[in-house]
Parts: C-alpha cells; sequence; structure tokens
C-alpha cells in the first residue's frame, strides 16, 4: 500500500514541476484532489484492509493530501510572482534615462517678492491672514467708510460680478472682485481679539487701462496693526525697516498727502526707481517704470480711521492703529529690475527664465 502512496507522490512532483501556468495547474489539482482524485481510487480498497492498516493509511493518505495541497499552492505562488515579474519587466520605465538635467520650473517673480516680504514681516512678529477674492459690497466699500455713491468709489474701477446674480442683492450685498485687500483689515478686525499685527498678500483686480504700471490683475500686500497706543512713530519705523531690508541702502522715501477713506490721515509712499536711478531717464529715453518722474508709487497708508474701528465695534479712543496696502507686482519689478510690472503676467520665458 505504502508503495502505492509512494508511487503516487512521486508521479504528483513530476507532474507539478512540469507545469507551465494555472490552467495546466487547476487540471492538476483536480486530477488529484478533484472529485476523481487519483488517490480516492487508491483508497477505494482500503475497505478490505485490517483496521489496523486502514489507520496507518488513512493517515499517510491524508498527510499525502495536505502535502498535494501545500505544494499546489506555493505552485500557485510562484506562477502569480513569474507572471508579476514578467509584467514589471516588460513594462518597466526607466525614468531616469534621459532626464533633462536642468531646472524644469522658475519661481514667478510676484511670487519670489511675497516670499520675500512675508519673511520680513514674519521676523517681525506679524500673521498672515488671507480673504476671498470674490467680496461683497459691505466689506470692500461701505464698511471702509466708502458709502454708496461716495466718489472715493470711482478710484477703485470695480469689476462687478454678474446681473444675473446680483440684481436680487441688496447694494451693499452686491458681489465684485475685490479692488483692494483692504477689506480683509476689516474681517479681521471684527473676528480677532485685539492687539491685532497681520499682513494679507493676495491678489486684486480693476478695470484699468493697461500700460506699464498698471494691470487689471495684480497683487496688493496690506499690513494692519491695531492696539493701545499704537502711533504715527510706528508706522515710521515699521517702513523703515521693512523697506531698507527689501530695497537698497540707497532707496530714498517720499511721502505725500493722499486721501484714502478708510484712514486719517494718509498718505502715499514713494520709493526712488530703481530702473532709472531716480533720474527718471533711462537708455536716453523717458523711464516707463516711473513715467519720468524718478519716482514710483509703492504704497498707500497711514493711521485707521476711527469710523472703521466703530463699524468693527474697536472703541478709537482707546485703541489705534495703522494700515498699508503695497503693490507687490512693483515692488517685484523695483527689486528684480524689470522695467514693466506687465511683463509679470505676459508669460514671457526670458523673464521668468533668470529666477
Ligand atoms: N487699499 C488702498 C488701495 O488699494 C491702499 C491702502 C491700504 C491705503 C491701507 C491706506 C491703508 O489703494
Amino acid at each position: 500500500m505504502n508503495e502505492k502512496l509512494k508511487q503516487l507522490e512521486s508521479d504528483f512532483k513530476l507532474a507539478l514541476v512540469a507545469v507551465e501556468n494555472s490552467v495546466e495547474l487547476k487540471e492538476l489539482e483536480s486530477e488529484y484532489l478533484g472529485k476523481q482524485w487519483k488517490l480516492k481510487a487508491i483508497l477505494a480498497w482500503v475497505k478490505d484492509l485490517s483496521i489496523d492498516d486502514k489507520k496507518t493509511v488513512w493517515v499517510a493518505a491524508n498527510a499525502l493530501k495536505n502535502e498535494f495541497s501545500e505544494l499546489l499552492s506555493q505552485k500557485s505562488q510562484s506562477l502569480e510572482d513569474a507572471y508579476f515579474k514578467d509584467i514589471e519587466e516588460k513594462e518597466a520605465l526607466d525614468v531616469s534615462i534621459g532626464f533633462a538635467s536642468q531646472k524644469l520650473w522658475h519661481k514667478h517673480p510676484i511670487s519670489h517678492a511675497t516670499e520675500l516680504l512675508e519673511d520680513i514681516f514674519i521676523s517681525l512678529g506679524f500673521k498672515i491672514e488671507d480673504g476671498p477674492q470674490i467680496e461683497d459690497e459691505r466689506h470692500n466699500f461701505d464698511m471702509l467708510n466708502i458709502p454708496d455713491n461716495h466718489p472715493a468709489r470711482d478710484v477703485w474701477d470695480t469689476f462687478w460680478i454678474s446681473d444675473t446674480i446680483n440684481k436680487h442683492k441688496k447694494s451693499w450685498e452686491k458681489y465684485l472682485l475685490r479692488t483692494h485687500t483692504s477689506p480683509v483689515q476689516v474681517r479681521t478686525m471684527i473676528s480677532q481679539e485685539l492687539p491685532i499685527k497681520i499682513i494679507v498678500p493676495g491678489r486684486v483686480f480693476r478695470y484699468e487701462q493697461e500700460d506699464a504700471r498698471h494691470t487689471s490683475n495684480f497683487y496688493q500686500l496690506e499690513w494692519l496693526v491695531v492696539g493701545e497706543w499704537v502711533t504715527f512713530w510706528d508706522l515710521k519705523w515699521t517702513l523703515d525697516t521693512v523697506m531698507k531690508q527689501l530695497l537698497w541702502e540707497k532707496t530714498e522715501l517720499r511721502f505725500r498727502p493722499s486721501i484714502f477713506p478708510f484712514t486719517e490721515p494718509s498718505a502715499e509712499v514713494d520709493v526712488s526707481c530703481q530702473i532709472c536711478s531716480g533720474t527718471g531717464i533711462r537708455d536716453a529715453k523717458k523711464c516707463s517704470m516711473c513715467s519720468g518722474t524718478g519716482w514710483v508709487e509703492l504704497l498707500g497708508a497711514w493711521m485707521v480711521h476711527p469710523t472703521v474701528f466703530e463699524g468693527c465695534g474697536i472703541d478709537p479712543m482707546k485703541y489705534s492703529g495703522f494700515a498699508f496696502g503695497m503693490w507687490i507686482d512693483r515692488i517685484a519689478a523695483q527689486r528684480f529690475w524689470v522695467s514693466s510690472s506687465r511683463m509679470f503676467y505676459q508669460n514671457k520665458l526670458k523673464l521668468n527664465e533668470q529666477f
């Protein structure tokens, strides 16, 4: 009997080695372990044996059955491994071959300037805030002390969201593309505890005639400081510190009185143009960056208007603050000597590849 089992085992092993794929494996499995399995045929005459012999044969046969199952599953695993290895080899992609060694991307000069500014402000303890680019009229104008029909609204030529959306809204709820980052001042003063020390870098939109310094989409950086005893001196110190770190030592600053409904008093600050070194002339022509004036307007600023504070629930008798709105595009143009900030939006590889 044992002889028969031994023979069966060696037949099985030989057949197993010859198996080349999963179909053949299935066939072998049913041949040896299926309904008509060979082992069963051998065991058919076991009934004639003595009880003791029956036991030994059954035990040996069962062991053999387990062994077959085990070997079959090992074979199945190795067929599968071979199958995937084959796919891996056939479909392998060597991404390192011919990989261009040069830098494939460039940081946009505006992102570069924004990051420089953020680093300086973070080192001075400012937090970075963000706000929606689709703003409502209340935050963009009303709460900044620019009520409906106020002539100052004309200064911010506005892109309004389509009439289909706006026509059912009350005037202060109408949507627009924010014309400046100042609405985030309001949002922050309403929602945060005092003191506040934030900057807001972000994209703004104006319906502008495009020229070397004006584009209908550009970037601003708002700064806002609110607390007790915040004075003009703090403003001047912050501005000096930031400008010295950002631009060259020789840079000169010029304060001009101005009007912004949300600051009182108000000023615009210019820097001496880096492109023409403040002379107004470049390559024997009028410098396009500063229109030949030698100065570039960089920001609007000054002390936060008491009416804005009141609208945000801050007591103007107790608290004071200053705010700035800075043109990042112009900073980038000055910092990186680009003669027209419009070029930042023209996908000029010659320019972008320098960064
Ligand atoms: N928001 C103003 C503008 O876009 C700039 C500004 C900001 C002025 C903060 C004063 C204070 O023109």
